[in-house]
């Protein structure tokens, strides 16, 4: 819970792409919920590259460790980079590792509105509400790399504490849902899918009002999509939980609706949609800015400790699209400012009382 009486710091990192597109979105629509926040503006990924020289600043960790929540929106390009020159996802690496961000939580919620633009037909995300819990700041990310013109390596390692601390936190989070945890890994193949499971089966044990289930990853990638509505939460790896994260967004629609935060031990938490930076789209005003506008939510739930507010945005995205105001990729005509424009109003008229009353707190 944020102390009441002070200001919120926000530090904004808006990055390539559609960032900046999406993240003006998610802050037009704090600036209306939570009137007072201090924002903070840096440059990172190929915005800083191009203006710095490298893809974010040197006293950046600095920085955000002094402001409350990061609301970050996307590094990359369109193209790869040769190998020796900086990659702009470094920025991204860097937070999530020199804050310890290893818990990344990333929620796909079917609202109860029909879902506009899904692939999926209905029987299959009726009812879906799961939380796909990725571990963010170990495995083969972070491990040493080789690369030459004949070979090339990526080491996966995790060590038990790594595992436990983002186990821990999938089976409180399910303790708070609806008491199911789906383990997700490659215990067949890979000796950190084998020390997982392990992992998971000791603090099972210590939590035997949970009900756990183990899935390969392959199988997983299916029965997420079979018979998603069953799942609650679901905790994996890094690697793991970034493809199956993608996969999962169909659920909802696609990738312009899901949103994510990542949690270290300590403030501050970094909240950003779980797509990337759309160099397809970008800066065309197509970019659904729902996944940032629900990322901004969960910064005034978790950071702001503001749950009502927080449903208050969440209630006026689904009310937004639930009234078929939706960008290209749900399959509408909307542009980025239209949907945002929807939320705030809807915002307005949704959640009045709630957000006056709880605005004082923050
Ligand atoms: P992407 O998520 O940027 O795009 C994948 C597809 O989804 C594209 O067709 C895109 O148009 C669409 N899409 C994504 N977000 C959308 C939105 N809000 N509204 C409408 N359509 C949306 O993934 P990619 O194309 O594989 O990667 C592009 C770049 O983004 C790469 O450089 C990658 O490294 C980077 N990336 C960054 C992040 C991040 O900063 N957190 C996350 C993923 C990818
Ligand atoms: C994500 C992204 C990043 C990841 C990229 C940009 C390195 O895909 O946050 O899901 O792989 O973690
Ligand atoms: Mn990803």
């Amino acid at each position: 819970m944020f102390p009441a009486g002070a200001p919120a710091r926000v530090l904004l990192l808006p990055g390539d792409g559609i960032g900046p597109e999406v993240t003006a979105a998610a802050r037009a629509v704090l600036e209306v919920a939570c009137p007072g926040i201090e924002y903070t503006e840096r440059p990172v990924g190929l915005a800083a590259l191009s203006s710095l020289g490298v893809p974010f600043e040197p006293d950046l960790i600095r920085v955000a460790k002094a402001h409350d929540a990061i609301l970050f929106g996307a590094v990359g390009g369109p193209t790869h980079q040769e190998r020796g020159s900086r990659r702009p996802e470094e920025a991204l690496f860097a937070l999530r590792r020199e804050l310890e961000l290893y818990a990344n939580l990333r929620p796909i919620r079917v609202g109860t509105a029909p879902l506009a633009g899904s692939p999926l037909r209905p029987e299959y995300t009726a009812g879906v509400d799961l939380l796909l819990l990725r571990e963010l700041a170990g495995g083969l990310y972070f491990g040493e790399k080789t690369l030459n013109s004949e070979s090339a390596s990526d080491l996966c390692a995790y060590s038990r504490h790594e595992i436990a601390r983002v186990v821990r936190q999938a089976f409180a989070l399910a303790r708070k849902r609806r008491c199911r945890v789906a383990s997700v890994d490659k215990a067949n193949v890979m000796a950190t899918g084998a020390l997982w499971r392990s992992v998971v089966d000791e603090l099972a044990a210590e939590h035997d009002d949970v009900e756990v289930e183990h899935l390969l990853v392959d199988n997983a990638a299916m029965q997420l999509l079979l018979r998603a509505a069953s799942f609650d939460v679901v905790v994996t790896e890094n690697l793991f939980g970034d493809i199956l994260s993608d996969e999962v967004s169909l659920l909802v629609g696609g990738l312009g609706m899901v949103p994510s935060a990542s949690f270290g031990d300590a403030p501050p938490a970094l909240y950003e949609p779980a797509h990337g930076s759309a160099p397809d789209i970008a800066g065309r005003g197509l970019a659904n800015p729902c996944a940032a506008i629900l990322s901004a939510a969960l910064l005034v739930r978790h950071t702001l400790g503001d749950d009502a507010c927080a449903t208050a945005i969440e209630q006026a995205v689904d009310a937004a699209v639930a009234a078929g105001i939706v960008t290209p990729d749900l399959g509408g005509a909307a542009s980025t400012a239209d949907v945002t424009s929807a939320v705030i109003a809807r915002l307005d008229g949704l959640a009045a009382t709630s957000i006056k009353s709880n605005s004082v707190d923050i």
